[in-house]
């Protein structure tokens, strides 16, 4: 490894389809419970992608859960220790930055099942999407079963329990919308007062940013 970024690899023992310029770095770890099949990937990687050390990969075998599969979009960077469940199906678009120490969820265990060591209860599945060109931050965590839209922010340590709407700048535990980017296109749906206001907000936001 040459000034701190990983290798150019072509190919991989457990990941089925790997584009062109991806760099993987020796330390990732995957563990797939599902059998290696070129023409049904489980692990799909586009084109430049970046995995750096130690992210950890899972995924599932398709009869435990049928949308199991971690699919990476071209040009998304995962930061050094990050932890990408795909075992109820992960999907993450183009551009995408995953921030160190992330920890993105689609499965879990049954609370309610009935049992009282949780180990004995099934295991529970949710995909997750994570649209074009978001941002998560260092060591947030994201619940299975929800998306964050494309250009959204996920704020350092923040965990996501709903879903975020595309361009929202998202903080805390549980997350909530502080702002939406810019001018951004969802406001248009909304109540024009309310609209006016965020916008203000965001342009003051950017003013006192800038001095
Ligand atoms: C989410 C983030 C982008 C927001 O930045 P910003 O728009 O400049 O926000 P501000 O610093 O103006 O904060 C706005 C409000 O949100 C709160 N806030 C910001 N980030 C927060 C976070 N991660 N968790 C909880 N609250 C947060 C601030 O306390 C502030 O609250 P207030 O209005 O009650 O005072 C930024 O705080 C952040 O978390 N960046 C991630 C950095 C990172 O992970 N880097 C790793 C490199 S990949």
């Amino acid at each position: 490894m040459a000034d701190g970024v990983p290798e150019i690899v072509i190919e991989h023992p457990l990941i089925e389809q790997i584009g062109t310029g991806c760099r993987i770095a020796e330390s990732v770890s995957i563990w797939r419970r599902g059998p290696f099949n070129i023409k049904d990937p489980l692990i799909k990687i586009s084109d430049g992608v970046i995995l750096f050390e130690h992210v950890r990969l899972v995924v599932s075998n398709k009869t435990e859960s049928q949308f199991s599969g971690i699919f990476l979009g071209n040009r998304v960077i995962v930061n050094v220790g990050s932890f990408l469940s795909g075992e109820g199906g992960l999907y993450i678009e183009d551009d995408t930055l995953i921030g160190p120490h992330v920890r993105i969820l689609t499965a879990g265990h049954s609370v309610e099942m009935g049992h009282e060591s949780i180990l004995h209860n099934d295991l529970t599945y949710g995909s997750v999407r994570i649209g074009q060109g978001a941002w998560l931050g260092a060591g947030c965590t994201i619940l299975q079963g929800r998306n964050i839209g494309r250009g959204a922010v996920v704020g350092a340590g923040s965990v996501v329990t709903e879903n975020v709407p595309p361009f929202a700048v998202v903080a805390g535990n549980p997350a909530k919308i502080i702002r939406f980017r810019g001018e951004n296109k969802p406001l248009a749906r909304k109540n024009p007062i309310v609209v006016l206001i965020q916008q203000l907000r965001s342009r003051i936001h950017q003013m006192t940013r800038q001095n």
